[in-house]
């Protein structure tokens, strides 16, 4: 995650846009969405249809009955990403065989470049049972929506594939009825994620 805060063009001309590039523009700034995630200000998650790194359609209806914990980023992240999958793989490996009530993704922001090809060369570097999700540009953007979590592209070059994605990383929990129970912040370690996950696994699955 290389992290910035402005809002590049206007809200107004945001709005203006929106419904004629939906899968590039982010609606909201990043600090609005922090605010949004900070305060509860309102409901995170929600469904989504994606593909996974085999290339089958998945939905948040798939892992009903299971804990969800549900990243956003893109593989060629240099930084953040790889460190954060690399705790969520460590964490899962901590809980033991209970971990199978758990289910991590990993939904891309950069679905352009992270095929589910390329997503099947990645994802098990981190866990054999992460689970990798693309889908097209608008897709993404109401998977993200919906978790409030922003996105945009920055160019780094001249060429069309010469780009970062700036996005916020905060790792998401979700009940066995998909709704919210919490983040953990960019950056928390394998054994506090670890702790705050097992006392759930007690509870019985519907
Ligand atoms: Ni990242």
């Amino acid at each position: 995650m290389t992290f910035r805060a402005a809002c590049r063009v206007g809200v107004s001309l945001w709005l203006m846009l929106a419904p004629a590039c939906a899968g590039d523009a982010p609606a909201r700034s990043a600090a609005e969405i922090m605010d949004i995630l900070m305060w509860n200000r309102e409901l995170v998650g929600g469904p989504f249809e994606l593909t996974d790194q085999t290339g089958h359609t998945r939905t948040e209806r798939d892992f009903r009955g299971k804990l969800m914990l549900v990243y956003f980023g893109f593989t060629y992240c240099p930084d953040i990403c790889p460190t954060d999958l690399q705790a969520i793989g460590l964490a899962l490996d901590k809980l033991g065989s209970n971990a199978a009530s758990v289910q991590p993704l990993f939904i891309t922001v950069d679905p352009e470049r992270d095929t589910a090809e390329h997503l099947a060369q990645y994802v098990p570097m981190f866990h054999p049972r992460l689970i990798g999700l693309t889908g097209s540009p608008e897709a993404i953007r109401r998977a993200a929506d919906a978790y409030k979590v922003y996105y945009a592209k920055v160019p780094l070059g001249k060429a069309a594939d010469d780009y970062t994605v700036d996005h916020t990383a905060f790792i998401y929990l979700m009940d066995r009825d998909g709704n919210y129970l919490g983040f953990f912040p960019p950056g928390t370690t394998a054994d506090r994620m670890a702790e705050i996950i097992r006392p759930r696994l007690g509870e019985p699955a519907r």
